[in-house]
């Protein structure tokens, strides 16, 4: 039977690559719902992006809601330096002819996870719809089965402040939440998406698949890496969101460690860093998979592989 997940996410290309790989694997996952965030850029855009996904995936049976529109606390901060204007630059689609589903996203998880307990969800922004719905009632946390999510750094660091990934860095309050519920936390973290970085040769095998899903991966991709190259100088840009949805279709994958993962909330120096006790110095229990390996290759090749099936 397909896993059931739910997809939180604020497109950005890698969002967009991820969302594709999701639904081009309907036999191992059904995506009962997509719901958006403001983050890479605002919700109107994160939505409309969403939205433009499933049309290119010929999957509009799965409904798109959109969700909080500013992290629970500090004011947002988007990331259009990076995405470009729409979030999505380099798609060259369309606009979407469809219209998100009826009710905010905070509403429907509520009422989605108590009606069906035991679904997973596929953060792959910052953490607001999920951390207001844990606010409103903390006793979903017992019926949602894992959150696979995008986020945070150890070894590697901040992508956003020297200490802190973008994702937790948006919304701190919201991720300490999450981090403290006793849901089971599975982390892909800088640490390993910083490992999935593109290259030309891997964009052109997008581009090779002849299919419409395969040149508008190719084409944000390709405008997405620029930055990285650019900011960091490596030799790629790394595919983070995409990583959350391999992990479910091949864990195999991937490693890491079980280790105890805390937010930081009060200081801005380090606002929003996931201190990970990677050498259990604090001895509390571990609640979150902490993932830093990956078989990039691999990666690619599913990515490809599985966006190969779309129209
Ligand atoms: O730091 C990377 C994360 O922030 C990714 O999810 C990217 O899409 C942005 O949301
Ligand atoms: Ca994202």
């Amino acid at each position: 039977m397909p896993t059931p997940i739910i997809i939180d996410t604020d497109p950005g290309q890698d969002d967009a690559v991820a969302l594709l790989l999701a639904l081009a694997s309907p036999a191992e996952l059904e995506v009962v719902a997509i719901t958006t965030v403001a983050g890479n850029v605002p919700l109107e855009l994160t939505t409309r992006n969403s939205l433009m996904m499933v049309e290119l995936a010929g999957r509009t049976d799965v409904p798109v809601y959109a969700g909080c529109d500013q992290p629970m606390v500090r004011p947002l901060v988007t990331a259009e330096f990076v995405h470009g204007k729409s979030g999505i630059d380099g798609s060259n689609l369309p606009n979407p002819t469809t219209q998100p589903a009826d009710g905010h996203a905070v509403d429907y998880l509520l009422q989605a996870i108590r009606q069906r307990p035991g679904m997973t969800l596929c953060t792959l922004g910052p953490l607001t719809n999920v951390g207001t719905a844990l606010q409103r009632e903390p006793g979903i946390a017992e019926d949602i089965e894992k959150i696979v999510l995008m986020g945070g750094g150890f070894f590697e660091g901040g992508n956003t402040t020297p200490a802190a990934e973008f994702n937790i860095y948006e919304d701190p309050q919201a991720a300490d939440l999450v981090f403290r519920s006793g849901i089971p936390l599975v982390m892909m973290p800088l640490d390993v998406t910083h490992q999935a970085l593109t290259s030309d040769a891997r964009i052109q095998a997008f581009r090779d698949l002849g299919n419409a899903a395969g040149a508008a991966t190719a084409g944000m991709l390709e405008f997405y890496e620029r930055y990285d190259m650019e900011r960091y100088g490596t030799l790629g840009g790394p595919l983070h969101d995409p990583t959350v949805i391999a992990y479910l279709l091949e864990p195999e994958m991937f490693g890491g460690r079980h280790c105890s993962v805390e937010i930081e909330t009060t200081s801005e120096l380090t606002m929003g860093m996931t201190v990970v006790d990677w050498w259990d110095l604090t001895e509390a229990d571990p609640n979150c998979l902490v993932v830093n390996q990956i078989d990039d290759q691999g990666f690619y090749t599913l990515l490809t592989d599985r966006i190969g099936r779309l129209p």
